[in-house]
């Protein structure tokens, strides 16, 4: 979703405004637009669209000229994604510009008082009224100017603030939205993540919610919400520029897919020490985990799934019951969560608003809340009583894949080590998952190599209006998420049924030619959903079969089958997946889709 950017220094500001938000256009807008402060001139460009359009508007910056800037990604929410309505917003006066990421929830009835005052309102965003504010609130300290505005927003912002009072200065201020300083030399930067800045800096503070930041090219200061200093710490950003660029792939999430068996092998190995799960970040007592009567995991999208994808392992092993529910529901079911229950909370991004939400409802009942995250100091990892990172790497492209894999990883991690820690495992089967679990970073890699008849059935079948995805138990969760891939990016309908409910609805949809993606790696329930194909095709359907490499009875059954090596069935998710991201991806590919920017969607989406 939107994203900010802002920069002073000596050098130009616009080239690298523009550059960060081309490195923050993965989060998903639609529109874009800078303001550079020179001397007292405040020049503002912006516009709808791609950010193309903005560096041909500003001629790659050089029309637009100064030493300190901010830059703005719109995801418009109040408003459509129009010139009028892109950031930066100007105050009437001229004096102040704006960028916002968030959204300002009382904002009708500050723009009402705003109008009765005078004010006059260019746009149908929220933000518009922030500027106004400050204009209003200025009295010749645009810092208190600042600081009085943000008392009188409610909601979630990440702002830039440009006052043409003070040349060489950006304000930054947060308040659950993402926002990071970057500290260079004799240039400082503030941004919503670190792609934005890594080109430039690898010195960062995480600003808490409440906090807001003086930047002048020399200094960084850092104030709570009543004004005073806080002293804040300066961190290394891990993640370098290559894994922010596409490395001579052809798009990012094809790079990200390939990434799979690195980024898998960072979230086990450091975590399996002689032979045994050891989670240093979730060293809790065998008598907590006793008194866990019940784990909710609640995230969204294909964090969700991955919850699901990692159910079955945990309840099996562990012997706690699970639910799977979607943040955005359990924020608001009255849920039954007590001291008792174990919250899991999974979240690329740690940025997802229902997730953040879904992690309070959790916490104000008496849960203690555990986080799968992969961005370091990002809000759920901040507020969860654990986190347990995910250790992906940076992900640009909007539709998750290491994001997701690393997530189940370490979802299988914390079953088994729950299990030991509950006593509730052999020692001889506890060992043979272990070696299962370390093994899955070649399984992984095994499945990328094994199928290079992909882009092929991509050409075959990817003008088909719809595609149905069928699976039980494990293949069922499997099968969610690989029906979602190719939704996000190939816009085909792809709809994912348990097998054993084809029966009772999606049948009668079936005809002759109609593609069926089936997924049989659980051998445990294989002969069902073989069932469920011969049914199937028994109508006409033409079967694309998931299946362990060498299957006879599948390889008879199906039209075409993509392969997978054998893996422990409670972890196949994990590596059934992967050829699904290469079909979605192929589909994707043939439809001329914008494959790392699907339309309408968002990487990172921080408003409900
Ligand atoms: C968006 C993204 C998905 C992601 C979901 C949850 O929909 O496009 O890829 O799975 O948000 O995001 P999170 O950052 O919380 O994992």
């Amino acid at each position: 979703m939107c994203g900010i950017v802002g920069f002073t220094g000596a050098q130009q500001a616009a080239p690298v405004l523009l550059n960060g938000l081309q490195k923050l256009e993965y989060r998903g807008y639609d529109s874009a637009g800078i303001a550079v402060l020179d001397g007292s001139t405040i020049t503002v460009r912006k516009t709808s669209g791609k950010i193309s359009n903005l560096v041909e508007k500003t001629d790659g910056g050089k029309n637009c000229r100064g030493t300190t800037g901010i830059g703005h990604t719109r995801w418009a929410t109040h408003g459509a994604p129009t010139d009028i309505n892109a950031h930066p917003h100007i105050s009437n006066n001229g004096k102040y510009a704006v960028v916002h990421n968030g959204i300002i929830e009382n904002y009708l009835e500050l723009r009402e008082e705003l109008i009765k005052k005078g004010f006059y309102f260019e746009s149908e965003t929220d933000t518009e009224v922030i500027v106004h504010l400050l204009e209003m609130y200025d009295d010749g300290d645009a810092k208190k100017a600042v600081l009085k505005t943000a008392s009188k927003l409610r909601g979630s912002y990440a702002l830039g603030v440009l006052c043409s009072d003070e040349p060489r200065t950006i304000y930054a201020l947060r308040e659950s939205s993402p926002l990071i300083l970057g500290i260079g030399a004799g240039e400082n930067y503030f941004a919503s993540d670190v792609t934005a800045i890594v080109t430039y800096t690898k010195n960062a503070i995480y600003l808490e919610d409440g906090e807001f930041a003086r930047i002048t090219p020399d200094q960084v200061e850092v104030f709570d919400p009543s004004g005073h200093t806080v002293q804040k710490k300066i961190s290394r950003i891990s993640w370098d520029i290559q894994a922010a660029e596409k490395g001579g792939f052809e798009h990012f999430m094809l790079k990200e897919i390939f990434e799979q068996p690195r980024a898998v092998k960072s979230a086990i190995e450091p975590r399996i020490r002689d032979g045994n799960v050891v989670l240093d970040e979730f060293d809790v007592s065998a008598r907590y985990l006793q008194g866990i009567k019940k784990i909710i995991i609640t995230a969204c999208g294909s964090a969700y799934y991955a919850g699901c994808a990692s159910k079955y392992a945990i309840e099996h092993l562990c012997g706690i019951p699970v639910e799977t529910e979607l943040a955005s529901e359990f924020r608001y079911s009255d849920p039954l969560v007590d001291k008792h229950t174990l919250v899991i909370v999974i979240s690329q991004s740690g940025e997802t608003a229902d997730t953040i939400a879904a992690l309070k409802e959790g916490r104000s009942r008496g849960a203690k809340v555990l986080a799968i995250v992969n961005v370091v100091g990002s809000t759920v990892a901040k507020m969860a009583d654990w986190v347990l990172y995910t250790w992906a790497g940076p992900e640009i492209a909007v539709a998750t894949t290491k994001g997701y894999t690393t997530q189940v990883a370490v979802l299988f991690l914390f079953a088994l080590y729950t299990a030991k820690k509950l006593g509730r495992i052999t020692d001889e089967r506890y060992a043979s998952l272990i070696r299962s679990l370390t093994s899955l970073p070649r399984r992984v890699q095994q499945a990328l190599d094994m199928n290079p008849s992909i882009p092929a059935l991509a050409k075959e079948y990817h003008s088909f209006k719809s595609l149905f995805f069928i699976g039980r138990n494990t293949d069922y969760a499997a099968a969610l998420e690989g029906a979602l891939k190719m939704k996000e990016i190939s816009y085909i309908h792809a709809e994912c049924y348990a097998a054993g409910e084809l029966k009772h609805g999606t049948i009668a949809l079936i005809e002759e030619h109609q593609p069926v993606v089936a997924l049989c790696c659980n051998k445990d329930i294989a002969d069902k959903t073989a069932s469920n194909i011969v049914e199937v095709k028994a109508r006409g359907a033409e079967i694309i079969a998931v299946a362990f490499r060498g299957d006879q009875r599948i390889l008879s059954l199906a039209d075409h089958v993509i392969s997978i090596p054998k893996i422990e069935t409670m972890f196949s998710p994990l590596v059934e997946i992967v050829p699904m991201q290469l079909l979605a991806y192929y589909f994707a590919k043939e439809n001329g889709c914008d494959i790392d920017k699907p339309k309408n969607l968002a990487k990172s989406v921080t408003v409900e």
